[in-house]
């Protein structure tokens, strides 16, 4: 063990029962670094001051660090930094420097040296700390004397090895999605066991896009023949679906699906005989978001932890190469097998497919006219406060390209009650005033309307480079519209570096132009919408 690093919480080191550490562990001669509640957790230890805040400092702020100190070496002067803090240090323990203030917090960061124990008042670990990596890396590298040496070319044969321990005599069994995480924990089973040893499963949900089977079956067929079988529940799903508006009963409708589907399998003759193993591509955030730390809580289950899985892992049938990888480094993994870029660079596509792209609704209604633009009845969902939101969308007329858009769209959020969203009509073959939502659901027709038209914006985005400036690019399809062109489709290219936030983002003109040219020479689809909302208000997905 080389360093101990305190992270961040919501609580006061004053309060019963918040979260301490063995205060031992500032005497093994280990460097420690404490961030935000880590930080004031060093000083309430060692006998310096920490103060209740009243309002407390939240968002960015400016440091003037201590150049001279190790964790500051590269990384000086006047520097931005993010701040979220109720609490603070007001007086450092003895032997502890000042390393760092803001304006409003004389005690940014702190260390003591010689003991090599550090405490920083704000988040390096957040992009909006500009100098939050460089500042880890000194930590890591220069106080606790680590090296830089995590090779994707090790890892694979660390792993490989694991898997031959772990699975023994036994055969291993995938369900793969085409994701990263399944195809390259399955490609290191095959490399580990040999081909006769190992078998993926792909089921098509009828909700991918379009040529996503196909793309799948093309990276596995690469890999070997007869390792890969496609099952078709196409009917199953969209049968489940029918009728169904709410999002989160869609959601819950495809899990229960998956589930059901699988649980079959894994209980059919073949799995059974021939001494099979599930194999997963689960990764380590999974594992915590599952609580299956000792300390996370539980944020949702998550699908690889479901009931017939966790039988599985009682009897000990299951493999998870990938378990101690985060994303980036199974996408390293990845490039070393050879996997196809393609694959490994994809921007993220959520587990419930095209489902959730598919706006459904029960109820046949115009749209209001508002000083500001148009009421459109449509429901999405929006996060605002802590909590979930479920509102109509407000339609502007006018360039999503011109200038301040994006901040009008913010304005008029927080200023109209009871929406979560605006959205820039692009194109129309009808005036707004006379677009109506009408009673539709997921439908054969609709998906197939809503996979034309995201392959389309995809095709263009891929030709016009656009791709590499978006992190992810839904395309939604809406009941907006009228008789004759009952749908919509709404763009929301977003930037984001985790999806927990997102900007929308702006689109070059001409590519818009004929991005919704084409999209409106399409069947059924009456007009083009762009979404101009940040997340939050909104979220990335409409449902
Ligand atoms: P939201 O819409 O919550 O999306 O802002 C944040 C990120 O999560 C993805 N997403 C999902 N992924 N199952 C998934 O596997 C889901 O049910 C789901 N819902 C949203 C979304 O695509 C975005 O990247």
């Amino acid at each position: 063990m080389k360093g101990i690093v305190i992270s961040g919480g919501p609580a006061s080191v004053y309060e019963e029962g918040s979260p301490q550490v063995d205060p031992k562990i500032f005497d093994l001669g280990c460097a420690v670094l404490g961030l935000c509640y880590g930080h004031q957790l060093i000083a309430w230890h060692l006998g310096g001051e920490v103060s209740k805040g009243e309002k407390g400092e939240y968002g960015l702020a400016h440091l003037e660090p201590v150049e001279t100190a190790a964790v500051f070496e590269g990384a000086g002067g006047r520097q931005q930094i993010w701040m979220s803090h109720r609490d603070t240090v007001t007086r450092a323990p003895d032997g502890f420097e000042t390393l760092g203030s803001t304006e409003t917090c004389a005690i940014a960061a702190m260390g003591d040296a010689q003991r090599r124990i550090y405490g920083l008042q704000f988040h390096p670990e957040v992009v909006h700390t500009r100098n939050g990596r460089r500042i880890l890396s000194n930590f890591l590298m220069d106080v606790c004397g680590c090296a830089q040496d995590w090779s994707p070319r090790e890892q694979a044969a660390r792993i490989e090895e694991e898997i031959r321990r772990t699975v023994g005599e036994r055969n291993v069994f995938f369900f793969v999605s085409g994701g990263v995480d399944s195809t390259v924990a399955f490609t290191l089973c095959l490399r580990a066991l040999g081909a006769e040893r190992v078998r993926a499963l792909y089921v098509d949900t009828g909700l991918m896009r379009e040529g996503e089977t196909q793309f799948v079956q093309g990276v596995f067929d690469a890999l070997g023949g007869g390792v890969f079988r496609v099952e078709h529940a196409e009917e199953r799903f969209l049968l489940a679906l029918d009728g169904v508006r709410d999002p989160e009963k869609k959601r819950h409708i495809i899990g229960e699906m998956f589930v059901e589907v699988q649980e079959q399998i894994l209980a059919s003759g073949h799995f059974l005989e021939g001494n099979w193993i599930l194999g997963q591509g689960t990764i380590y955030p999974d594992t915590i978001e599952s609580g299956g730390t000792a300390k996370a809580d539980l944020i949702k289950t998550h699908h690889n932890r479901v009931s017939g899985i966790q039988k599985l892992i009682a009897e000990n049938r299951i493999v998870e190469p990938l378990h101690l990888l985060y994303k980036d480094e199974v996408r390293e993994v990845g490039r070393e097998l050879g996997l196809p870029e393609e694959l490994l660079s994809r921007h993220p596509f959520p587990g419930p497919g095209l489902a959730i792209r598919c706006l459904c609704e029960d109820e046949e209604r115009g749209v209001q006219r508002l000083e500001e633009g148009w009421l459109a009845p449509l429901h999405s969902v929006g996060v605002q406060g802590d909590s979930r939101s479920y509102r109509p969308v407000l339609l502007l007329e006018g360039s999503p390209a011109s200038e301040g858009i994006h901040d009008l769209a913010t304005a008029l959020i927080n200023r109209i009650a009871g929406i979560n969203r605006v959205a820039a009509v692009v194109g129309s073959h009808a005036p707004v005033d006379e677009l109506r939502t009408s009673r539709a659901y997921l439908c054969e027709t609709r998906l197939a309307r809503l996979r034309r038209a995201d392959s389309l914006v995809r095709q263009m985005c891929l030709e016009s480079g656009f791709e590499n400036h978006v992190w992810q690019f839904p395309v939604i399809i809406v009941p907006l519209g009228t008789a004759e062109r009952p749908d919509s489709i709404v763009l929301r290219p977003i930037d984001s570096v985790d999806g927990m936030t997102a900007q929308s983002v702006a689109m070059p003109a001409e590519l818009l132009a004929s991005m919704s040219a084409g999209l409106l020479a399409q069947e059924g689809i009456c007009a083009v919408l762009y979404d101009l909302t940040h997340k939050p208000p909104g979220t990335i997905e409409w449902e």
